[in-house]
């Protein structure tokens, strides 16, 4: 009787680890319903392939830029033939056979200013209500001798009244502005890159790598791989922390519909004055000198972005904010360990 009901509770709580519930596929809208977001939008792209000089003006009027403007790199913008035609991504079923979005990275070039681009899409609710929950997917393809060197940039979300603030060493300060990119790393190993406040002792939660090269965390580094030569999907939900002192806000990334990594315990903001403006699409080696330099001229490729967004922020219960250590949550290690011991006691059980 002791017996079975140990099996049943390492049954249940091996289930649970992320290690094994991993091989769900969950689509983008399927992410939304399970959050409520209810309000949608996607990027319209052209029909036909547009220079840089014609991408430029179509992106500046049909998708919604704060200040009217592309912030850096416009002319390395161009909607070419898709040289991926003929696959999606994996576990994915979208097509569109029209043209996608390229991005060049010049030789020798890293940071911001030299390579890449970057743009902020404000996306602004139809009865101008802030949004607080925010889901984006997009299609993101990497030549096929595309080098990651130490790492780069790749869209996220950003938000709060700094618009400008919260990239290029430009911290958050709990009023002025948050970000959340994605990034690949050496390798193509991804993960979440984010300007955030780090309360509870986050930093030395090993999940979290705080200020490894400016103001950034990383976030569950490794959790996911970009692959070269082939349309990548990826998908990130932000839920801000709500109340401000309280340290719940969410992130999540499903890398090709597959849950990749989910953290709960984010503090993004400690007023209620920074919500989530829109998509920040930033993309560039680096980094901040010339060791993340991309060794020659190089492309990525994006297609169907597509946002979905809430005005609730996060629910879920968190640790308020202080000077004392994190609680450990979740089902990771904690649950793995938790199933090697009932495992034990289970076997041990059966025999007496
Ligand atoms: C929390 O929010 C989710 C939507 O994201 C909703 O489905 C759920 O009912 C909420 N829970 C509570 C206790 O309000
Ligand atoms: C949202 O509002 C801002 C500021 O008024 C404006 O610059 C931007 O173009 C708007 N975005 C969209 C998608 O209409
Ligand atoms: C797609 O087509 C290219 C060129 O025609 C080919 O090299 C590649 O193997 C194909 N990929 C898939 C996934 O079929
Ligand atoms: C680019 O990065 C630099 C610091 O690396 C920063 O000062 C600047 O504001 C950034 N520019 C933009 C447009 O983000
Ligand atoms: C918000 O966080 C910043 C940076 O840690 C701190 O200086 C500020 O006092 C905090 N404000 C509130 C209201 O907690
Ligand atoms: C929030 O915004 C209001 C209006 O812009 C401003 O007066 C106030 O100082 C801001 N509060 C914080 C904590 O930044
Ligand atoms: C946060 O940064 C903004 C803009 O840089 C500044 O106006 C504000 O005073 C700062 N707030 C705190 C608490 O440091």
């Amino acid at each position: 009787m002791l017996a079975s009901f140990f099996s049943l509770a390492f049954l249940v709580v091996l289930f649970c680890s992320p290690y094994l519930c991993h091989a769900q596929i969950v689509l983008p809208s399927q992410v939304a319903q399970l959050y409520s977001l209810t309000t949608s939008t996607s990027l319209p792209f052209p029909t036909t392939t547009l220079p840089s000089s014609e991408a430029q003006p179509f992106i500046i009027s049909s998708w919604g830029l704060g200040k009217g403007r592309i912030q850096n790199g416009a002319d390395n913008l161009d909607f070419v033939v898709d040289p991926f035609p003929n696959g999606s991504a994996p576990n994915t079923d979208t097509e569109t056979g029209g043209p996608v979005l390229q991005v060049t990275y010049p030789a020798g070039s890293f940071s911001n200013g030299t390579g890449g681009a970057q743009f902020y899409n404000l996306w602004n609710s139809s009865d101008s209500s802030a949004f607080q929950t925010m889901l984006l997917s997009y299609e993101v393809a990497f030549d096929s001798n595309f080098d990651f060197v130490k790492g780069g940039k790749l869209p996220g979300f950003r938000g709060g009244p700094e618009i400008d603030g919260c990239d290029g060493g430009d911290a958050a300060n709990g009023s002025n502005c948050f970000s959340s990119r994605l990034m690949w790393r050496t390798s193509g190993e991804g993960e979440v890159y984010a300007y955030i406040l780090n309360p509870n002792n986050e930093c030395s939660n090993k999940d979290f790598i705080c200020n490894s090269d400016g103001f950034g965390t990383s976030i569950d580094r490794g959790s996911f791989g970009f692959l070269l030569g082939q349309w990548n999907s990826v998908t990130l939900l932000v839920s801000l922390n709500a109340p401000s002192n309280e340290a719940n806000g969410q992130v999540a990334v499903y890398y090709n519909n597959v849950l990749a990594l989910d953290e709960r315990t984010i503090q993004y903001r400690n007023s209620t004055n920074v919500t989530i403006g829109g998509l920040f699409f930033s993309t560039f080696f680096g980094g901040d000198d010339p060791t993340w330099a991309t060794p020659q001229t190089v492309h990525t490729y994006f297609r169907n972005f597509q946002m979905w967004g809430s005005s609730a922020p996060s629910n879920i219960s968190g640790a308020l904010v202080s000077a004392a250590p994190p609680t450990v949550r979740g089902c990771g290690f904690t649950s793995i360990v938790a199933a090697a011991v009932l495992g034990v006691v289970a076997l041990f059980g059966s025999f007496i």
